[in-house]
């Protein structure tokens, strides 16, 4: 039995949820505009969706450590060993900061269940650890972890970003029938989960309580793409006969006015003549 007991003291924050769309472009991330897909289609996990990692975004929420925490994993993101039996299993993800950027250095330490349901107490069978990359993501290869008494099927995981304090916290699968009565399962914690062959791809992303500086606001193109430009100016005071370019082309002006944004060459015929 397990003594993974009392969720009292879990936080019940608004968390950024699930997950990037597999083969999501780095360089999105990296812009620090994250393109995330949160297509959950389990509809246990809908109230508590985030529908975009934007600043001020809630961490995602601490969960319960359990009995079988052990420090030391080893360095792996693969969990599989020789004669590994189960259904394989990625996790992939990023983890975020407050101000939704990617953070690099990330450690990530796994633990879990084997396909029965047991942990390894004397070994370290499915567990490791890792750290994020450049970009700030992680991939887990697995197995989907067995079932024991007590529980919901659900991953363990620390985070801890450098020189921050750790997380610890559990993912888990939708439409998992425990879900539904493990008083430990949060839906804001639910990976999207989706079938590869006979394996399943799993994605998550977390959000640390990490303060960042959001980085510099975009600025609103005032034209659209693609203004041609020239000696055309807006605020110029025109009188007729003035000559200017605009795309290209010459114009000459047919009467005084001070030009103004959409009153260029083009779009007045009334005040210049293409020449
Ligand atoms: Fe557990």
């Amino acid at each position: 039995m397990d003594n993974e007991t009392a969720a009292g003291h879990l936080t019940r924050k608004t968390v950024l949820r699930a997950a990037l769309a597999a083969g999501m472009a780095a360089p999105a991330v990296l812009m620090g505009v994250p393109a995330l897909a949160r297509t959950l289609t389990d509809a246990e996990a809908a109230p508590a969706l985030t529908p975009e990692c934007d600043d001020g975004d809630d961490p995602t929420p601490e969960q319960t450590e359990g009995p079988y925490f052990k420090p030391n994993s080893p360095l792996r993101s693969s969990l599989l060993e020789a004669g590994t039996t189960g259904v394989r299993l990625t996790v992939s993800g990023y983890v975020f900061g407050l101000a939704c950027r990617p953070i690099p250095g990330v450690l990530l330490d796994f633990w879990q269940a084997d396909v029965n349901g047991a942990y390894d107490n004397t070994g370290f069978r499915f567990r490791g650890h890792q750290f994020t990359d450049a970009t700030g993501a992680f991939e887990l290869t697995t197995i989907v972890p067995g079932l024991y008494p007590g529980r919901t099927r659900h991953l363990h995981v620390k985070l801890q970003a450098p020189g921050r304090p750790v997380l610890t916290t559990q993912l888990y699968f939708p439409g998992e029938p425990r879900n539904n009565t493990d008083t430990i399962f949060d839906p804001r914690l639910l990976m999207t989960v989706r079938d590869a062959g006979t394996a399943k791809e799993a994605a998550f992303d977390f959000v640390l309580n990490v303060p960042q500086d959001p980085g510099p606001t975009p600025t609103p193109t005032p034209t659209p793409t693609g203004v041609p430009g020239g000696t055309w100016a807006a605020g110029t005071a025109y009188r007729a006969g003035d000559a200017v370019t605009y795309g290209g082309r010459g114009y000459a002006c047919l009467q005084a006015h001070t030009a103004q944004a959409g009153w260029e060459p083009p779009n007045v015929p009334a005040l210049w003549r293409a020449g």
